[in-house]
């Protein structure tokens, strides 16, 4: 290689540089889903303006009559158009690559718009590791329990329409929260009345709702993409139902029965059940335990 040919030009150096500084700022300050896709176009752009712009420069004072003079200003721009494409083409190359690594790794889940064959990826994920935990379930249980358990439908994954699955970022609002400051578990309680509110919501416009809870939790961080400092809190299957049960399936199914409410409401300390004045109270509690069932059936 000759001395001279290492001499790079004003714009050959620019271009260059530009190109270099966009390449690290795109990688290494601004890398997200969409610098991964616009990044590489404008890098690639810049590339090519290069070669336009040297084979510009180069033919710009080229005269047939003084060869001797105008083939070095011609090679001169033909080596800014070169050295540019290619630092174009090598930024836009290295963002590209970087992409398809995230891919690879399964960072990118979310930045991609997601196909059908995801979701059903997802669900099938999620419907395998339920039923993994729920075979461990079902040998936590006594013998004679298990084939009862087993005939439970305790899950509806692949038949609901909808898939819910709700979260707790915990450090979302900070490190002093109020009404956080004593009992620090109160976010999860609260994430769980919004649980609630939905289900009641869903319920009064005739959507069914189960949640889904029989599954390791590291199977939502892991299937979902879950960060392990947020919680995942419900996981909810949704949709129309075919009926709602006039009774809950666990008393229908004989697995559990309905406890008698007076036994569970305690009057002015912890364990003081029904007495004189509330006695009363209590009978109409009980008497409408099913309370809610007068609705359905209306
Ligand atoms: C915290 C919690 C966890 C639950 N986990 C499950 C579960 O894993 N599988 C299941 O079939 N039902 C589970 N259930 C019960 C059903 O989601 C729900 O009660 C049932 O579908 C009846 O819905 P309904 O009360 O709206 O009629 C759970 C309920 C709660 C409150």
């Amino acid at each position: 290689m000759s001395e001279t040919s290492l001499q790079f030009s004003f714009w050959t150096l620019g271009l260059i540089a530009t190109i270099v500084v966009l390449t690290v700022y795109f990688q290494f300050f601004r890398y997200n889903a969409r610098t991964a896709e616009a990044a590489p176009t404008i890098l690639t752009s810049i590339g090519i303006f290069g070669t336009f712009l040297g084979v510009a420069i180069g033919l710009s004072h080229f005269d047939t009559q003084n060869l001797q003079e105008s083939v070095p200003q011609l090679l001169g721009g033909l080596k800014t158009a070169f050295w540019s494409s290619i630092a174009g083409l090598l930024g836009a190359l290295s963002i590209k690559f970087r992409a398809v690594m995230n891919v690879t790794h399964g960072e990118e889940h979310h930045q991609r718009t997601a196909s059908i064959d995801d979701l059903n990826n997802v669900l099938q994920k999620i419907h395998t590791a339920f039923s993994e935990a729920n075979e461990e379930a079902a040998q936590m249980f006594a013998q004679e329990k298990q084939e009862s358990y087993r005939s439970l439908k305790l899950e509806g994954i692949l038949e609901a329409p909808i898939n819910l699955c709700i979260t707790c970022d915990r450090s979302k609002a900070g490190p002093v929260v109020l009404g956080r400051t004593h009992i620090k578990t109160m976010d999860l309680y609260s994430s769980v009345c919004a649980v609630q509110n939905l289900w009641l919501a869903a319920r009064a416009e005739g959507v069914g709702v189960g949640w889904m809870s029989i599954i390791k939790e590291e199977a939502f961080h892991s299937i979902l993409g879950i960060p392990q400092e947020v919680v995942p809190i419900a996981y909810l299957c949704m949709g129309y139902v075919r009926h709602f049960n006039k009774k809950p399936e666990l008393e229908t199914a004989n697995w559990r029965q309905r406890l008698p409410l007076s036994e569970q409401v305690f009057f002015d300390q912890w364990q003081h059940t029904k007495s004189g004045a509330e006695e009363g109270l209590i009978a109409e509690l009980d008497l409408n335990a099913d309370f809610p069932q007068k609705f359905i059936n209306a």
